[in-house]
Order: C-alpha cells, then sequence, then structure tokens
C-alpha cells in the first residue's frame, strides 16, 4: 500500500515506518522536525535497503498535506505528529491544542476531501481517568486530566463522530500505555531534548553519567514495592501493533479502540534492577515524595487488541532496557 505517516522522523514514527517498509509497503512521511531530526530516516533507509518520502512539512499546512497525498496517492495514513509533553502541555496548553487538535482537524479535513478513509491515530493511556483502576480496558471512563490528554482525548471524539456520520471511515485508536526500548540495531530510538520528565530516558542519562542519580517520585504507594508501577511497551511490539492494526482495517471499516500494553505492571525499583543487570552499571537513586499527578498504577486489560488483532505484545521488560541501552551507548549526544 501507500501510506503516509505523520511524525514519522520521531521515535515511534521511525520505528513504525521502517516496519512498513520491511511489510513491503511504500511509505511518505510528513514531518515538521520540531522534535526530531532527519537523520532517523537516513537511518530506517540503511535498515530497510530502500527509503521513504520525507516531506519537511506541518500537518496544519492543510495545502502542502493535500498536495502530497494527492501526488503519492495515498492510501491510508498513520497519524503520529504531535505533542507529547505532559508538564509542557500544562504551561502552554494553546500549542498543544494548536498541533494536536487543530492540526488533527485540518488533517482530516484534507483526507475527507481526498476521500481518503482509512487512517491509524497514536492515542495515550493517559486518557483513562486517574480515578480509575488498573486494568484499564477501552471502555472504562475517560478523564484525562491534562491539556496533552484532553488533546488526545478531543481527537479521538473527532474521529468517533467521524464514523458515526460515515461509515466508509476505517480507523484504529490505538491507547499505548509507556512505549520503551529502541531497534534492537542501536541504529534507532528516543532522543529526549532537554531533561527528560519520563523515568526510562531519564534512568538513561543517570546510566550514562548525564545525571548524578535518579529520584524516585514515592514509596508509599500501595503496590508491591511501594514504587510506581507502569506497562511499559517495547516500541517494536507497538511497531507490529500498528501493523496488525492497518491489516484489520482492511476487513473491518468503522472506529475501533484498542490498548496497547502488555498488560505486565512493572515498578520503578523493577525498572532500575532490569536497568543494572542489562548494563552492568549501578544506577545511583534517591526516594523522594510523590510526583504531583502521578497515580499508583496504569496498566492495560490487552485482551481486545489481542483477539482482534491477533497481535500480543511479547518482549521483556529486560529487552527494554537492553534495547534502549544499547541505543544509548551508540549515540550519546543522540542522531
Ligand atoms: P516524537 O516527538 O518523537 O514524535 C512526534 C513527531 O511529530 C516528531 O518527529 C515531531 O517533529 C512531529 N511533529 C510534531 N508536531 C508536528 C506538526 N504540527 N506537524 C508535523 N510534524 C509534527 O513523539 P513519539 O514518542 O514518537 O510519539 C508519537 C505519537 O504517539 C504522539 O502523537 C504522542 O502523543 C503519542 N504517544 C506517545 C507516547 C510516548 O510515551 N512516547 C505515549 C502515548 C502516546
Ligand atoms: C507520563 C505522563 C503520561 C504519558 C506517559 C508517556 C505524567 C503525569 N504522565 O506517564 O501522560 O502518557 O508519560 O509515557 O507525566 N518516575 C520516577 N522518576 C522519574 C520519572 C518518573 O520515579 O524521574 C516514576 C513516576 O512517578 C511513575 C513512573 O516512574 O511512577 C513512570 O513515569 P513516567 O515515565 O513519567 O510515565 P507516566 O507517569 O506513566
Amino acid at each position: 500500500m501507500r501510506i503516509a505517516v505523520t511524525g514519522g522522523a520521531g521515535y515511534i514514527g521511525s520505528h513504525v515506518a521502517l516496519a512498513l517498509l520491511q511489510e513491503g509497503h511504500e511509505v511518505i512521511i510528513i514531518d515538521n522536525l520540531s522534535n526530531s531530526s532527519a537523520l532517523s530516516l537516513q537511518r530506517i533507509s540503511l535498515l530497510a535497503g530502500r527509503s521513504a518520502v520525507f516531506y519537511q512539512t506541518d500537518i496544519r499546512d492543510s495545502e502542502a498535506l493535500r498536495r502530497i497525498l494527492r501526488q503519492h496517492q495515498v492510501e491510508a495514513l498513520l497519524h503520529f505528529a504531535g505533542l507529547k509533553s505532559v508538564g509542557a502541555s500544562v504551561s502552554d496548553p494553546l500549542s498543544y491544542y494548536d498541533n494536536n487538535v487543530q492540526g488533527s482537524l485540518r488533517l482530516l479535513q484534507v483526507l475527507q476531501e481526498l476521500d481518503l478513509r482509512q487512517l491509524i491515530f497514536s492515542s495515550s493511556a493517559t486518557v483513562y481517568g486517574p480515578q480509575q483502576a488498573a486494568p484499564f480496558a477501552e471502555d472504562a471512563a475517560l478523564a484525562p486530566s491534562n491539556p496533552y490528554g484532553h488533546s488526545k482525548l478531543m481527537v479521538e471524539q473527532m474521529l468517533r463522530d467521524l464514523c458515526a456520520a460515515d461509515a466508509r471511515w476505517r480507523v484504529a485508536i490505538l491507547r499505548y500505555f509507556n512505549p520503551a526500548g529502541a531497534h534492537p540495531s542501536g541504529l534507532i530510538g528516543e532522543v529526549p531534548r532537554g531533561i527528560p520528565n519520563n523515568l526510562m530516558p531519564y534512568a538513561l542519562g543517570v546510566l550514562s553519567g548525564r545525571y548524578p542519580q535518579l529520584r524516585i517520585f514515592g514509596q508509599d504507594y500501595p503496590t508491591p514495592d511501594g514504587t510506581g508501577v507502569r506497562d511499559y511497551i517495547h516500541v517494536m511490539d507497538l511497531s507490529s501493533g500498528h501493523v496488525a492494526a492497518l491489516r484489520q482495517l482492511q476487513h473491518r471499516a468503522g472506529c475501533h479502540v484498542f490498548n496497547l500494553g502488555t498488560g505486565r505492571p512493572y515498578s520503578v525499583l523493577d525498572v532500575v534492577d532490569a536497568f543494572q543487570k542489562v548494563s552492568g552499571r549501578a544506577l545511583p537513586y534517591v526516594l523522594l515524595p510523590r510526583r504531583p499527578g502521578d497515580v499508583a498504577a496504569s496498566y492495560a486489560d490487552p485482551r481486545l487488541a489481542e483477539q482482534a488483532l491477533a497481535w500480543r505484545a511479547e518482549r521483556s521488560l529486560e529487552m527494554m532496557c537492553a534495547d534502549a541501552w544499547n541505543f544509548t551507548e551508540h549515540n550519546p549526544d543522540g542522531y
């Protein structure tokens, strides 16, 4: 198929674009490079043995989008482009509504105009409310607690309304839990800009000597070791989940929502142990009070995706840590 990938130069998009190239699809990447480097695209060409077409374009530029999608006669679109920092969304909400909501709205208008009605959207487990008890199934109440989460839920709602209005749409909304890891080659992975807020990139910064110690936020949660538990999912499993969702859309119209997670909760201390084991290095940490806004436990009920997509996340926490460390060691300053 001819598939457009918005945000395809970024962390998750680059891994999925590679998987699509390896499946034999023609891939057209649209990314404004606001949070990524075009070098990721050279790396995926190297790994796939062929290249994606790349346009440095903003998804809010409807005219350019229309031209690109028409020119390549795109048949399906995977929509990763957007901003993703919870903290930044609290301090600068309008950027999030502009990039994520307005950007998606413009994109959907162009898709509708071009009769291109096959779409996969990157949503997040952050749409589940903090008052929900894990595991989260797709029908759990939705109540995001920050502008980033609101922006994801708004786009989800647009997609549900579109599918209700026109039965020709084929849409998969994928709610990722906590993506982690990197391609096993060490050629592509996550390159955080600035000081990371998330556990995995910060822990990698400690392992590589950039930060003196990990700050563990909370040791009194009602979890087995008192630290927060999350559902970390290997980015390679996430990629195969997109390939499976795309395959499923060939057979089923309508709007389908799937959690992409392993369903296995791991604590912050489990992550520390795994990193120490795979790197052979000490990961010093200090125990601090809880971080405001954090929940004790967030993990998926992954059964719907497993049944409907015939897909399952298979890679272990150790593999995530080993592959992420491999990428960091080989690319200490990013791309
Ligand atoms: P990323 O920042 O690495 O990738 C996003 C890409 O989109 C970047 O390459 C960026 O340059 C591009 N982009 C941003 N705004 C754009 C715009 N207006 N026009 C064109 N390109 C634009 O992030 P990621 O981790 O790969 O996340 C991909 C998607 O998955 C995002 O939508 C994110 O919200 C969602 N998601 C990510 C996580 C996570 O933890 N990484 C979790 C759940 C959901
Ligand atoms: C965060 C976002 C969530 C987003 C997800 C993407 C918040 C409140 N939530 O979720 O919306 O979808 O990232 O992956 O930001 N931790 C530490 N020390 C650190 C960093 C984190 O102890 O330096 C702990 C946290 O308290 C938590 C766990 O590690 O228990 C995971 O944190 P993080 O990686 O930030 O992910 P989430 O909080 O799940």
